[in-house]
């Protein structure tokens, strides 16, 4: 099976433009060629710089983390998809649980935002995950199964193969507290058999299903060795060159 493995960072709010520049470079200048695809999602100021310092490096790529769902308009203060394309962006966030929870986002706007990316020639990586008192009741795969119906699951066959999905279960985002090698492995399986049950076994197959949440250089190793996990979405360590460098370089031989 030969899946694309990605690594990527999600800088959130953080780091001024000369200080992502300078984050950016220490990547560009010490990874290696390798199959595995590392992208650098800052915030959207940065992405023309960023982008232009990823573009001599084949497999570091960049991504938005978040965009509106209309392509042009009145909309003071929003980044469409088209926009973000123009900058060499390649990839978009979205459906982060921060903008779930903090922007009101839900799965309907998501599932216009998700097309609205696609119609610009833009990656999505779509974000579902469950908060603490859904794992405590015991409903969490149903959760995650409903966002990704809510979604994604509305897309040509086409359109979905250029998704990757990102599990980042919220009581482990930015608490240290990580999802077991276990937990992760037994929901990434959850979300690859409901993506064959909608789509069939090939096309859930070659889906790349990222784990997000408190991961590092020192649990890395351990998550993505297992067989659903296909790399990370990386909050509070991507900000730290050496930090990512070795998360990138964690997966099993
Ligand atoms: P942390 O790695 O800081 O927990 O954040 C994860 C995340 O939200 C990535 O999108």
């Amino acid at each position: 099976m030969n899946r694309t493995r990605i690594v990527a960072g999600n800088w959130k709010m953080n780091k001024s433009y000369e200080e992502g520049r300078d984050l950016a470079k220490a990547i560009a200048e010490n990874l290696q060629p390798s199959e595995t695809v590392v992208v650098l999602a800052p915030p959207f100021i940065h992405l023309r710089g960023v982008a232009a310092i990823a573009e001599g490096v084949s497999n570091l790529h960049v991504a938005a983390q978040n965009c509106h769902q209309e392509t042009s308009g009145a909309y003071t203060g929003e980044i469409s998809a088209p926009m973000v394309r123009s900058t060499g962006a390649e990839y978009v966030i979205l459906g982060h649980s921060e903008r779930r929870q903090y922007f009101g986002e839900d799965g309907p706007l998501l599932a216009k935002k998700v097309k609205a990316a696609l119609a610009a020639g833009l990656k999505p990586i779509f974000c579902c995950g469950e908060p603490l008192e859904i794992r405590e009741a015991g409903t969490h795969v149903a959760l995650v199964v409903e966002q990704l119906e809510a979604s994604v699951f509305d897309l040509s066959p086409e359109d979905f193969a250029k998704v990757v999905i990102a599990y980042e279960p919220v009581w482990a985002i930015g608490t240290g507290r990580t999802a077991s090698p276990e937990q992760a492995q037994d929901m990434h399986k959850e979300i690859r058999d409901a993506i064959a049950k909608k789509y069939g076994r090939d096309l859930a197959q070659q889906t790349s299903i990222l784990y997000g949440g408190s991961c590092k250089a020192s649990n890395a190793p351990e998550l993505f060795s297992q067989p659903d996990v296909d790399g990370g979405l990386i909050g509070g360590a991507s900000l730290d060159a050496k930090e990512f460098m070795a998360i990138i370089g964690s997966f099993p031989a």
